[in-house]
This record gives structure tokens, sequence and C-alpha cells, in this order.
């Protein structure tokens, strides 16, 4: 791990600390990076996204001239940016990308992601093998709700702030390989995924931190140490209100997208057009990349 995620290298911690919070709160407006067409992604439009994600672990783009329901544009920016292994989840199209809107995919059961409703806080992946964890997630909107389906996202290395500020312990107990279980997934009594069970904070093999996260309240089983419990209980604490300034809203518009080192997020409800081809659609790709692996 980097010397600042050593509980005991607190000089370090805090000098990283200090100038991480000091990129908060952010005003979204100056930081949308613009982008002409999928042939225009310039080397200084890839810093950018590279440099944002170093700060923030997020960037955001909009691509002026993009087609509808033209995927060339996450592939193109996902691989300019380092985002090149891509995961092949149970919803994903046959490129390996998934599009998220209101449907029923075979071998779905009550997936929440593909209904209008509201999807709570997490991070993505967090029922892979310990081996097939995702890094980055590249989420690119074709058409907005025409009401909702807002994004809220916050960075996992604040929330990792916010944990170790509050008690060191926590950041401890969170990173025990048995902190937090997902039950196996279980469709017309056939198992198609097993439990899984690993840390909330892991760190990559260069040292960057990485977080398991569910905010759901059925289906995930906490470690039953006191340290654990009381951690998982501040994290939900912090959904409550949502007040917190580090947690950004917005609503992607179509030709937008967010690239991120998989942060927290979550999605509001929203209202889909009744309309053929007006209906809410944002591609999403999970990578086992951070942004900027290969650069
Ligand atoms: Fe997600």
């Amino acid at each position: 791990m980097k010397l600042h995620f050593d509980l005991d290298a607190d000089e370090a911690y805090q000098t990283w600390r200090e100038k991480k919070l000091s990129s908060y709160p952010f005003d979204l407006s100056t930081r949308m990076i613009t982008i002409d067409q999928v042939e225009k992604i310039t080397d200084k439009i890839v810093e950018k996204i590279q440099s944002d994600c170093l700060e923030t672990n997020m960037a955001f783009y909009r691509f002026n001239n993009i087609p509808k329901n033209d995927k060339r544009c996450v592939h193109e920016l996902g691989k300019r940016v380092g985002l090149r292994r891509l995961d092949n989840n149970l919803c994903a199209d046959d490129d390996h990308l998934t599009s998220l809107c209101v449907t029923k995919h075979k071998g779905q059961h009550d997936y929440i992601p593909y209904t209008n409703k509201r999807l709570s806080w997490h991070t993505d992946g967090y029922y892979n093998k310990p081996d097939e964890q995702i890094h980055g997630i590249l989420l690119h909107c074709s058409t907005p709700a025409i009401k909702g389906g807002e994004s809220l996202l916050l960075d996992h290395e604040i929330l990792y702030i916010l944990l170790r500020d509050e008690n060191p312990d926590w950041i401890k107990a969170l990173q025990k390989p048995d902190a937090m279980t997902i039950p196996p997934n279980i469709l017309d009594g056939k198992e198609i995924r097993p439990a899984r069970t690993g840390p909330v904070f892991s760190f990559t093999k260069e040292g960057d931190l990485h977080m398991r996260y569910s905010a759901r309240l059925k289906n995930i089983e906490w470690a039953e140490d006191a340290d654990t419990q009381a951690a998982a209980r501040f994290i939900q604490a912090l959904w409550e209100n949502e007040d917190s300034p580090y947690i950004l809203r917005y609503t992607l518009q179509a030709g937008e997208g967010v690239v991120c080192n998989n942060v927290l997020h979550r999605r509001t409800d929203f209202e889909d057009s009744e309309q053929v081809g007006k209906k809410r659609l944002l591609y999403r790709g999970r990578y086992f990349d951070r942004v900027g692996s290969y650069s």
C-alpha cells in the first residue's frame, strides 16, 4: 500500500489528507471536459481526465458531437485513458458493455439497475471474485430520463479519510478478509454465483485503495466484531442525510459521462419517456484497470 494508507505513518497520512481535501468541494461546471468528437480525443484531454482522476478519482466529460446509441465513444475513451480489460458481467452486451435501461434480461431476476427504481450506494462488482475486482468504470449517457435518474458520487478515498479520522481501528476492521460477505446469487433454485467474502478496503499491487461496498441492508453480512459493526453504521449514517459536502450530485445529459476509479455511487429513481427511442439509456463499462494504468 502507499505509505499514507499505513496506519502507522501518520505524517504521510496528514500530508496526503490535506492535499486530498483541498480538492473539495469542486464545481462540476468548471471540471466538465469537452470533447468535440470521438476522433478528437487528444492527448491533452486524456491527461486532463487522468489528472482529475488522480485528484478526486473521477472525471466528467461531454462529447459535443456524438450520435445517439453510439458506443464507440465509450470504447475509444476507455482505451485512451487506460481502461482496457472489460469485465463481462451477467447482463452485458456482446461487446461487454452494459446497456442500462428499463428491461428484462435472460438470467436476470430482480436486478434494480434495469428498473427505474432508486439504486442504493455501492461500488461496482462488490460480488466479484477477489481476483476480478472492478477498479475502473465508464458511465456514458446516451439518453437521459425525462425526470430523475440523478447520479450521486462519493470518492472512496474521502470515505476512507472520514472513517480514519473518526477511528483508525475501523480502517483496520474493514481491511480484514472477512469484513463483508455477499450471500450467493440464486436464480430459480440454482446457484449462479457463490457467496463472496472479502475486505471492504484493500490495495492494488501499485498500492492504491480499492473498496468493496453495498449499502443494501438486506443480504449483506458484516463481520460481527464491534469495530466493523460501528464502521458500517457510520457509513450508513452518511447516506441518511446525504448532506456531506463531499457528495457530488449530477444528472448526466446526452453525450456526457463520468470516468472513475470505482468510487461510491448511487442513482435516484426516474421517470421514463413513453416513446420508443427516448427512454433512458446509459452505457457502462466495468474494468479491471484503474484510470491511467496503461499510460
Ligand atoms: Fe454501479
